[in-house]
């Protein structure tokens, strides 16, 4: 798969680790930084990620800050992006399976490494059921989508 990641200083901690791991498993990694501790804003991570996401250079995508949330929130304003901030490897495989999540979202001040990349692990090894009541919902959370777009 072809996976977009970003992160700021927050998330930097983690970032390295699952790039690697990305790689380990064979993956495209299409790397949005950071490399640094130094400071960087997580909007700009997750808007990095998410337009890769959207533009379709990446089928997946991995944003990491200190919480989580910052990125969770940011990416998740980008139409077509179903961003989750999982901290187990359960919500990490049935996001997808049942949301369809495309974006994982994760706290390097909140998880450790081992179960972050667990995480990573079970997102990327699952995939959307296409179960009848699982499109309902997807339909449904789309359509809000739209009416929000088009009430702007
Ligand atoms: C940065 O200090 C921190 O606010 C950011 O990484 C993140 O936790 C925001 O949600």
């Amino acid at each position: 798969m072809r996976i977009a990641i970003g992160s700021d200083h927050g998330g930097y901690p983690l970032n390295e680790a699952v790039i690697e791991l990305l790689e380990s498993l064979g993956h495209t990694v299409i790397d949005h930084g950071v490399h640094s501790p130094a400071a960087a804003d997580y909007p700009d991570a997750a808007r990095a990620v998410a337009e890769s996401v959207q533009r379709g250079e990446a089928d997946r995508g991995v944003v990491l800050c200190g919480s989580g949330v910052g990125v969770t929130i940011t990416a998740n304003k980008f139409r077509g992006i179903r961003a989750c901030l999982c901290h187990d490897t359960y919500s990490a495989h049935q996001g997808v399976e049942h949301d369809a999540m495309n974006v994982l979202c994760l706290g390097a001040r909140i998880v450790g490494v081992e179960l972050a990349l667990a995480c990573v692990r079970s997102f990327l090894s699952a995939e959307f059921t296409n179960e009848e009541r699982h499109l309902r919902r997807s339909n449904k959370v789309e359509a809000i989508e739209r009416e929000q777009a088009a009430s702007a």
